[in-house]
C-alpha cells in the first residue's frame, strides 16, 4: 500500500524479511507502547491525583516459543507465518489496583489515534474454565523506519494485582504438571479464582466509598 504522508511517499508494508527485522520491529513497538502507557499514567496522576497503574512488564517472545506455537497450530516456521499468526511476539502486561482501572486503561489505549484495536478478549466478564481472569487486547501500531511504516501487533494483558497473583501461580502449576494438574488442584485453583474475584469486588467497593468521602471534602 502507498500512502502520501506530508508529500513523501512512504510505504506501509507488512513485509518483514528476516529474524533481525522481526526483533527490531517488535522491540520498537514494545518501546512505543510502553512510552504511551507511561505518559497516560503520568497524565492520569496529574488530573486525578492517583496512579491507575501499579506496574508494567514487557517481553519479546523467545524464538523457540514462537516456533513451538507455530508448530502447535500446524504452521511452518517462516517469518511470514510468525508475523501473520503469532499475535503475542510482543507482549505487555499492565497491572493495576482495581478492576475499574482495567477498563479505564483499555479505553485510553483504544482512543489513541495511531493504535488500532484488532481483538479484545474480556476474561473478566467471561472467565476461562480454569478461572483465569484478565482483559486482553491485540493492537497494532505503526513503526516508522527510514523508508517505510510497518504496522506491528502487540498483545496487551491488563489485570489487577490479585488477578496477577492468581495467574502467576496457576501458570507455575500448569507448567510443572505440563497442563495436566490433578483434579483437586484444578478445583482448588478454581475456588481461589472465585475468592480473587470476590476480593477485587470488595476492594473496589471500599475504594469507591473512600473516594466518595474525599470528593465531599
Ligand atoms: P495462547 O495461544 O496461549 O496465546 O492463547 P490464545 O491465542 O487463545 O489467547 P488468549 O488470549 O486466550 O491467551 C493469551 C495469553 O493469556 C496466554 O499466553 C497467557 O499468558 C494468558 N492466559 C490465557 N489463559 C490463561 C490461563 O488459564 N492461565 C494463565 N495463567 N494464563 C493464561
Ligand atoms: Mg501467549
Amino acid at each position: 500500500m502507498e500512502l502520501d504522508l506530508a508529500g513523501s511517499n512512504i510505504r506501509i508494508s507488512d513485509d518483514i524479511k528476516s529474524w533481525e527485522e522481526v526483533n527490531l520491529l517488535y522491540n520498537s513497538a514494545l518501546k512505543q507502547i510502553m512510552t504511551k502507557i507511561e505518559i497516560l499514567n503520568e497524565e492520569f496522576q496529574e488530573v486525578h491525583r492517583y496512579n491507575p497503574i501499579e506496574h508494567t512488564k514487557a517481553r519479546l517472545k523467545a524464538p523457540e516459543s514462537i516456533v513451538k506455537k507455530l508448530k502447535r497450530n500446524g504452521y511452518e516456521s517462516t517469518i511470514e507465518n510468525m508475523v501473520r499468526y503469532v499475535n503475542d511476539i510482543a507482549g505487555v502486561r499492565i497491572i493495576c489496583s482495581f478492576t475499574s482501572d482495567i477498563y479505564k486503561i483499555a479505553e485510553m489505549i483504544s482512543n489513541q489515534k495511531d493504535i488500532q484495536v484488532l481483538t479484545v478478549k474480556d476474561y473478566i466478564m467471561n472467565p476461562k474454565p480454569s478461572g483465569y481472569r484478565s482483559y486482553h487486547m491485540i493492537v497494532s501500531l505503526p513503526v516508522y523506519l527510514s523508508d517505510r511504516i510497518v504496522n506491528v501487533k502487540v498483545e496487551i494483558q491488563i489485570r489487577t494485582v490479585a488477578m496477577d497473583f492468581w495467574a502467576s501461580l496457576e501458570h507455575k502449576i500448569q507448567y510443572k504438571f505440563e497442563g495436566k494438574a490433578p483434579a483437586h488442584i484444578n478445583s482448588e485453583l478454581h475456588e481461589c479464582a472465585k475468592m480473587v474475584a470476590n476480593l477485587d469486588a470488595r476492594m473496589l467497593s471500599l475504594n469507591d466509598e473512600i473516594q466518595a468521602i474525599e470528593n465531599k471534602k
